[in-house]
């Protein structure tokens, strides 16, 4: 057993704190993971805010990278010293979905029961309760145990916080308009949200090579930063729909080939979708509360064949694209360092989700 220092939550809409926590040894099939960088993700504020209901007491965080400390027995593809990248989504490997190479669609990963493969916890409270660990990996902790599938090795020379980054919100943005809505040359976008997924979905389109790339959001300072990563316009979006709609329309010709929704609220899903020309595709990223319901009017879409397509952590193949997107990365290609805003200790967390409620400032990132 290892002493570490964990970011957890005891109940939903409780504030979060940072507890000392007791860490077993990586058995068959794990390793432990020493974090340098955890970002801090609006999926974690749904989760403390208690919109989406989670087993508690649970290690949070799933945005996180570090270095390989120690490997369990049977571990025979990673190494002490490696660096790497979690991925919150850990392929069961054998579900219809694993088995047809559709592994961000796997239904049966451990990382949806919080727990290692085989339903166990490595974790452990004061009074020796078992601790979840949000997704598998729980990342805003000095250091964790993670199915050795889930510890994604990049090349050297990536800097942890951009790292981090990669697996969840960069992979989750950049994913979404490259592999699921595979985003013709040329094509005009817009992107709806300007956090690490918005901006992340900026980045993809500018790879993707579109053509006009408008960047929305209800805080100004965003714009400039999309800018920076790739959009060539930017739209303040006031508290009137409808006119963001019109500004938008104006910008892209009557509407863009595909809009992004990178929030997770049900107007701006309803706007992505109002928006679109003839043929267009909304493409849904943020995630909502789990109650939510939106609308739209059914014959436009038939008629005008418009397209609402839903992408999860951009269809990661996690072995594969993180170290895709670092060496990216590393050529100059995703410049993921400008979405970083402040790194802070684990004991900013509470502040932290503050800033991420009310929309302030860039990824914050936790340095454990
Ligand atoms: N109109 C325009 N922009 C808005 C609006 C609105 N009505 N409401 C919020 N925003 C902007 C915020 O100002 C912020 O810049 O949306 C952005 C959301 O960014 P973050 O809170 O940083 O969220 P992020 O971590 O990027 O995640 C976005 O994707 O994976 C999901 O669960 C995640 O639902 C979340 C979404
Ligand atoms: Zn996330």
């Amino acid at each position: 057993m290892t002493a570490v220092r964990a970011v957890v939550m005891r109940g939903p809409g409780r504030p979060v704190d940072v507890e000392t926590l007791e860490l077993g040894e990586p058995r068959e099939g794990e390793v432990r993971v020493r974090i340098f960088a955890s970002g801090v993700c609006h999926s974690d504020l749904h989760v403390r805010d208690g919109e989406w209901p989670r087993p508690t007491p649970v290690a949070m965080g799933h945005e996180g990278a570090g270095v390989i400390e120690a490997i369990g027995p049977g571990v025979t593809e990673r190494h002490v010293g490696q660096p790497v990248v979690l991925s919150w989504l850990v392929p069961c490997g054998s579900c219809r979905a694993c088995r047809t190479g559709h592994v961000w669609a796997c239904g049966q990963s451990p990382s949806f029961r919080h727990a290692l493969l085989d339903g166990k916890t490595a974790l452990f409270g004061e009074r020796g309760e078992p601790v979840f660990s949000y997704c598998a990996i729980g990342t805003m902790a000095e250091a964790t145990v993670v199915p050795a599938a889930a510890a994604i090795p990049l090349p050297d020379g990536v800097d942890p916080a951009v790292a981090a980054l990669i697996g969840c919100c960069v992979s989750t943005g950049v994913g979404a308009v490259l592999k699921t809505a595979v985003v013709p040359a040329g094509a005009s976008v817009a992107v709806i949200g300007l956090g690490g997924v918005g901006l992340s979905c900026v980045m993809g389109a500018a790879i993707a090579d579109a053509g006009r790339i408008v960047a929305i959001d209800r805080v100004a300072a965003k714009l400039d930063v999309a800018r920076s990563v790739g959009a060539t316009d930017g739209l303040v979006a006031g508290d009137d729909p409808a006119a963001t709609v019109e500004a938008l329309r104006e910008l892209t010709d009557g509407g863009p080939d595909f809009a992004f929704e990178a929030i997770g609220r049900v107007p701006t899903v309803e706007l992505a979708i109002e928006s679109l020309p003839l043929g267009g595709t909304a493409v849904l990223v943020g995630m909502t509360p789990f109650e939510s319901r939106a609308s739209f009017a059914v014959y436009p879409l038939v008629d005008g064949s418009r397209r609402i397509l839903g992408s999860n952590y951009g269809f990661a193949d996690p072995a594969v694209d993180f170290p895709r997107y670092a060496q990216w990365h590393l050529d100059g290609r995703l410049p993921v360092e400008r979405l970083i805003d402040r790194r802070i200790g684990l004991d900013g967390i509470e502040a932290a989700f503050d800033r991420l409620r009310a929309g302030d400032g860039l990824r914050q990132v936790l340095v454990p």
